[in-house]
C-alpha cells in the first residue's frame, strides 16, 4: 500500500519526527512511502503552482496519509497550518476525502493531545477515515519498549486499511454562526 507521510516539521528532512518515518519505513519495507515536506517546502508549495498540483495528486494516489509532525508552541507550527489553510482555500478537499488518515508527532508531550485533536479534526473536515494517533517524547525512538509500540500501531494502521474497517467522522463540521452569514 502507499503511505503519503505530510511531514509537519520546518526542518524538512533531518526532522526528528523523520526519524520515526525512517524507523517505520525499515519495519514495513513492504510498503510504498512518500514523504511531502510540506512545512519545509511551504512557499514554493503556496506560490508555485506545479509544485502545488504535484502536492496534491500525491495525496490523491495515497492509500494512507500520516501526519506526522512536531509540537511547536503547543501546537502543529505555523507553515503546517498554513499548508491545511491552502487545502480549503484551493478547493483541494476532494484528493483527502475518502483516504485513510493518522497522525505521529514527536514532543515533550506538552499540549500534544490538543496538536492530534486539531488533526483529527481536520482529517473529518476534508471527509478522511481518521484511524488514530501516536505520540512519541522526542527520545521515545531510543527505547525498545516504545520502539515495539510504534510498530503495533503501525500493524494496526495496515490492518485497518487493508481490511477496509469503517471509520465515523468524531467531530462535527463547523457552522458559520448566523451573524457571519448577514455581513
Ligand atoms: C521553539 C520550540 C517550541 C516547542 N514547543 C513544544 C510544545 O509546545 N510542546 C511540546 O511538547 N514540545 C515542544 N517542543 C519540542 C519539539 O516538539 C520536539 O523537539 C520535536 O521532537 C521536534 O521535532 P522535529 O525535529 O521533527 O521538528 C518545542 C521545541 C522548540 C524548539
Amino acid at each position: 500500500m502507499k503511505i503519503v507521510v505530510l511531514n509537519g516539521s520546518p526542518k524538512g528532512d533531518i526532522s526528528v519526527t523523520m526519524q520515526y518515518v525512517a524507523y517505520i519505513r525499515k519495519k514495513f519495507p513492504e510498503h510504498t512511502y512518500e514523504i511531502l515536506n510540506v512545512a519545509h517546502e511551504i512557499r514554493k508549495i503556496e506560490n508555485d503552482t506545479a509544485v502545488w498540483n504535484k502536492t496534491i495528486e500525491s495525496i490523491r494516489s495515497a492509500d494512507m496519509v500520516l501526519w506526522a509532525f512536531p509540537l511547536y508552541v503547543m501546537v502543529v507550527c505555523s507553515q503546517y497550518k498554513r499548508f491545511i489553510e491552502l487545502i480549503f482555500e484551493r478547493s483541494a478537499q476532494d484528493a483527502f476525502a475518502g483516504t485513510y488518515a493518522a497522525s505521529l508527532s514527536t514532543s515533550i508531550h506538552f499540549f500534544d493531545q490538543t496538536a492530534h485533536a486539531y488533526i483529527h479534526a481536520i482529517s473529518d473536515d476534508l471527509g478522511m477515515k481518521y484511524l488514530g494517533f501516536y505520540s512519541a517524547d522526542m527520545k521515545d525512538l531510543l527505547s525498545g519498549e516504545e520502539r515495539t509500540r510504534l510498530e503495533k500501531f503501525v500493524s494496526l494502521l495496515v490492518t485497518a486499511v487493508q481490511e477496509k474497517m469503517p471509520v465515523q467522522r468524531e467531530n462535527a463540521p463547523l457552522v458559520l454562526p448566523s451573524l457571519v452569514l448577514l455581513r
